[in-house]
């Protein structure tokens, strides 16, 4: 990691910053009412990656016993291939040691999303119909159980 990457849990005051990085990257981004609800959610847990003041990405995640489920990702387009997003995912489990399976969705076409899942040891292990409603869901799953 950059020693200048910083990974920290997000305040309110990070909103504007990560819809602003949404905006950026997501063809369906959050609104606001939406990200009140997740952030006030007690499952939910949510880091933005920070260089020199800067947002340049964030994860949100919901622990439920032990299982993780990101609920969001996303980095600037400009700082991709560096790390933040790895950082992130990693941070993000490693708040929770006891999570034997970390899950999300992702749209089929979504090739960087789904090589970079892949890369972290992600396995497509399902479909969810009309998830997006115009559009499948692919279900990618990780794995921490010791076998
Ligand atoms: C998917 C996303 C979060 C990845 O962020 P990132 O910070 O660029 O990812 P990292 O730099 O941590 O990538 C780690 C590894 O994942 C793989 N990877 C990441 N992006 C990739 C791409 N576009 N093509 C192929 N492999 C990719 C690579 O193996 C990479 O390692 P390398 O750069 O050393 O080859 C980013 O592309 C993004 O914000 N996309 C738009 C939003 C989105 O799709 N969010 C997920 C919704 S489910």
């Amino acid at each position: 990691m950059e020693p200048s990457l910083k990974i920290r849990p997000m305040k309110t005051s990070d909103l504007d910053a990560a819809m602003e990085v949404d905006a950026l990257c997501l063809p369906a981004p959050w609104t606001a009412g939406i990200w009140k609800t997740e952030l006030e959610s007690p499952l939910g847990f949510h880091l933005v990656a920070e260089e020199k003041g800067r947002i340049l990405g964030q994860i949100g995640v919901k622990n439920i016993l032990d299982e993780l489920h990101i609920t969001t990702l996303a980095v600037r387009p400009e700082n991709r291939r560096s790390g933040v997003a790895r950082n992130l995912v990693e941070a993000a489990i490693e708040e929770f040691p006891d999570t034997k399976e970390v899950y999300l969705e992702v749209r089929p076409g979504n090739d960087a999303a789904r090589r970079f899942y892949g890369s972290l040891g992600f396995r497509d292990t399902g479909r969810r119909p009309r998830y997006y409603g115009d559009e499948d869901a692919v279900l990618m799953t990780l794995s921490l159980r010791s076998h």
